[in-house]
């Protein structure tokens, strides 16, 4: 037997006893006749001593142990003269009478420890040693808590878990596919499924009523904080369902977990915002709720006074910073920056001060009589001590960049506090999005979710005005989930692909499985996914899924440990019938 108790396990009243340890040696110390080993497992950190007067031999070799070595020490746990409040087992050591190393360890690149002197790149090559960080630690277990606890509760609602095909076929729309050659079939291809919702689908139509799946997903997209090219969802779909029924079904799951993870319980209903408002108000179809600071449209308001940037401009509108009006002139212009940054890209920003003592100051004077300003401070609720931040331009280009000078102002403000959460519901989005590049229109969900009814009739005459019977819950500004009522009568799916542009033939080749599948007998049904990654992250406090995922993929891509992707083995790629020829 390797060890008989953990080190997270011993406290005071284990008081002499025996006990067996094993774990990794997280550092050493000598102090006068002494050295302290703290020794660490998954479980804890547990203090060894070793007592040079009385065990010599044992104490020098307990000075050779480098650092992570393993080791496994007997001893007796005796009381500590100088307790550790911050540690479980800190009011107890173990006076050793026995150590064996079971592994040396080359000296580690970075401290194995939560205030880590490694950078990320050096902690992601040896994610392995990362990964024996308690703080990292403490996220690992948290995903797998929260697994076995939407598990639990899924299944006592009905749920079915059911694996689906990791192999599947390329589907057009949505994200582009990582693909995969198939040896047995030369010159054809499986993808990687962006997510199983055909399956899920044609599990509805083989009656299995309530699916869910904790599903791995891969998507080829540009990555961010909270985008991984693999990620995980918790994947579900019903019959005879509407948007009330999911919606109220997986509020319940999300408030549930809430309670469990943090013990916050949301007593109220999560609240909906259509996404004509979410867009008018904020910007965003994700917008951040921890904090107010809504858009007010100043557009009649601002035009014929000669400014020609709001003359000319389709939308001017802005956000009232409480209590800023003390920025200085440098605060301003790191503003303005911000705004003009090529991701951002705005051609400036207007700025109107409510001095505390009622007066007004702007950067548009020149043009703007002070009762006009205070028309607009009027309109934009400001008072004495407040900012106006004004953008003028093209509609949903100037919203989205006022989205982001007001997640800015909500960062500096220290709106946007991680122990603060604010869902709701997004719904009634468009159910398509036109692309101006290709001249098309494209589902703006997926080409399977359902026109909300009162819209059919509108499917031809005007297809951008119709809304989608499509929900995203959202939570502190971030995706956490999104679904659909899904299509379930084939001459309705017929006329969304006419209007995504395909022809029947290339509708049957891409679909016609689920085409097949609704001639006999869909029930009604819909679902969603909510990102698992991003749950658990948002749960822990984190800035980016990748602390959440065991072995992620950094920003281009690549898993550094392994170094993948990689080339082909020559043999590989003949096995495969491929010759690859990279275009320049
Ligand atoms: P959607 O594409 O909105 O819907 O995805 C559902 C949720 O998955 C998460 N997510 C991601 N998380 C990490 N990295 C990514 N690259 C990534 N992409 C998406 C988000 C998102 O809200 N089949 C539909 C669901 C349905 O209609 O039932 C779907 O996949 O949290």
């Amino acid at each position: 037997m390797y060890r008989d108790k953990t080190c997270g396990e011993l406290r005071l009243s284990d008081k002499g006893e025996s006990v067996k340890l094993a774990g990794w040696v997280q550092r050493s110390r000598k102090m006068g006749g002494m050295t302290f080993i703290d020794l660490r497992d998954r479980y804890g950190i547990t203090q060894i001593v070793f007592d040079q007067e009385n065990n010599p031999d044992l104490c020098s070799e307990a000075n050779g142990l480098g650092r992570e070595y393993v080791v496994q020490v007997t001893g007796k746990v005796i009381e500590r003269a100088s307790k550790n409040k911050n540690l479980p087992t800190g009011e107890i050591e173990i006076m050793a009478d026995g150590i064996r190393i079971l592994n040396r360890s080359e000296i580690p690149p970075f401290t194995i420890e939560d205030n880590t002197d490694g950078g990320d790149d050096l902690r992601m090559k040896y994610r392995y040693l990362d990964l024996r960080r308690p703080c990292v630690r403490k996220n690992l277990e948290l995903r797998h808590r929260m697994a076995f606890e939407i598990r639990r509760y899924l299944d006592s609602k009905g749920f079915l878990e059911i694996e689906t095909p990791i192999l599947v076929k390329s589907t057009p729309e949505g994200a582009r596919d990582f693909v995969v050659p198939s040896r047995m079939n030369p010159g054809e291809f499986y993808a990687l499924p962006q997510s199983p919702q055909l399956f899920k689908q044609l599990l509805m139509v083989s009656g299995y009523d309530r699916y869910f799946q904790i599903a791995k997903c891969f998507r080829d997209e540009d990555l961010r904080a909270d985008r991984q090219p693999e990620f995980t969802q918790i994947d579900c779909e019903m019959s005879f369902v509407e948007q009330e029924d999911v919606i109220d079904m997986f509020e319940g799951l999300v408030k549930h977990i809430f309670k469990y993870v943090k013990g916050i319980d949301f007593t109220e209903p999560f609240m909906r915002m259509t996404w004509a408002d979410a867009m008018k108000f904020y910007g965003s179809d994700k917008p951040d709720l921890r904090f107010g600071m809504p858009f007010v449209e100043l557009t009649d308001l601002v035009k014929g006074k000669g400014f020609s940037v709001m003359d000319d401009a389709e939308l001017t509108v802005g956000i009232t910073a409480k209590g800023c009006a003390a920025y200085t002139r440098k605060q301003i212009d790191q503003l303005t920056d911000f705004v003009k940054r090529p991701q951002i890209g705005a051609k400036g920003l207007v700025w109107v001060k409510i001095e505390s003592d009622g007066a007004v100051k702007s950067s548009v004077g020149k043009f703007f009589s002070e009762e006009d300003l205070r028309g607009w401070a009027e309109r934009m609720q400001a008072e004495p001590g407040d900012l106006m931040l004004i953008m003028s331009g093209a509609a949903m280009k100037t919203r989205k960049q006022l989205c982001e000078l007001r997640l800015e102002m909500g960062n500096r403000l220290g709106l946007r506090d991680k122990n603060v959460f604010a869902p709701l519901w997004v719904v009634d989005f468009p159910l398509f999005e036109w692309d101006d590049e290709t001249q098309r229109y494209y589902a703006m969900h997926h080409p399977f979710t359902s026109p909300n009814p009162e819209d059919i009739p509108l499917l031809h005459s005007d297809t951008g005005k119709v809304r989608a019977t499509a929900y995203d819950i959202i939570v502190n500004g971030t995706e956490l989930g999104g679904g659909s009522i899904r299509i379930h009568d084939a001459e309705l799916q017929d006329t969304m692909f006419e209007l995504l542009g395909f022809t029947q033939e290339r509708a049957q080749e891409q679909f016609g499985f689920l085409m097949d599948a609704f001639k006999y007998g869909a029930p009604p049904h819909g679902g969603l996914a909510l990102g698992f990654d991003r749950f658990v992250s948002i749960l822990a406090g984190l800035d980016t899924i990748r602390d959440v995922i065991a072995f992620p993929k950094n920003n281009s891509g690549r898993d550094v440990m392994n170094e993948s992707p990689s080339a082909l083995d020559p043999a590989q790629l003949d096995e495969l019938n491929l010759r690859i020829e990279l275009k320049d």
